[in-house]
């Protein structure tokens, strides 16, 4: 294999790999009525609790983007099952319409979901760019959490339910 086949074979088995790893969806917003912006994203994780922080991973071409790197806070909504409605809009609408669904609230100056199973408001504390990318990481100054929700999760390119197919997991 030629280094570039070998390149696009591991390119290939990395999306193959990505697409069967199971996601929770979140909705990533900043911006105030008006001039609201926000996308989904997967690319977001924990990063530690001391300080309580999380990390987003926003592609440079993401409308978000740049509204994202000028703001000095931010929200990441947890979506739930209930929230389904909210990721459909978010892909197909855009700007100031994404948020023409669901009940949003401003708190602290983010665009919060009402109906989110968690959500977590944050200060940028530092960003990362690295290739298309740049890694947001955000300090929270607010968190909520839902009892008894179950997150939207993103599987094989579609939506799904975890826990309907809890006959799948191993114990
Ligand atoms: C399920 C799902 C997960 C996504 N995850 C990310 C992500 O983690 N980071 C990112 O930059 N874009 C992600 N995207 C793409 C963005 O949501 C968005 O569609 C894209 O950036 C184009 O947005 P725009 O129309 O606002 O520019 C994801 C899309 C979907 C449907």
């Amino acid at each position: 294999m030629s280094d570039r086949s070998t390149q696009s074979a591991v390119l290939d088995a990395f999306r193959a790999a990505m697409r069967h790893v199971a996601a929770t969806v979140y909705a990533v917003t900043t911006g105030r009525v008006g001039e609201r912006h926000g996308i989904l994203a997967t690319a977001v994780s924990s990063l530690s609790f001391e300080p309580p922080s999380l990390l987003v991973c926003v592609n440079r071409t993401a409308s978000l983007h740049e509204p994202l790197a000028c703001a000095e806070t931010f929200c990441v909504n947890v979506l739930g099952l209930g929230n389904r409605e909210i990721a459909e809009v978010f892909e197909s609408a855009r700007g100031e319409d994404r948020f023409g669904v669901g009940e949003w609230h401003e708190v602290l100056g983010v665009p919060v979901l009402a109906k989110a199973q968690s959500y977590f408001i944050c200060r940028t504390a530092h960003r990362h760019e690295f290739g298309t990318h740049t890694i947001f990481i955000g300090e929270l100054i607010d968190a909520r959490h839902r009892e008894n929700a179950a997150p939207l999760t993103y599987y094989d390119g579609r939506y799904m339910d975890i826990s309907a197919a809890p006959e799948r997991a191993s114990r």
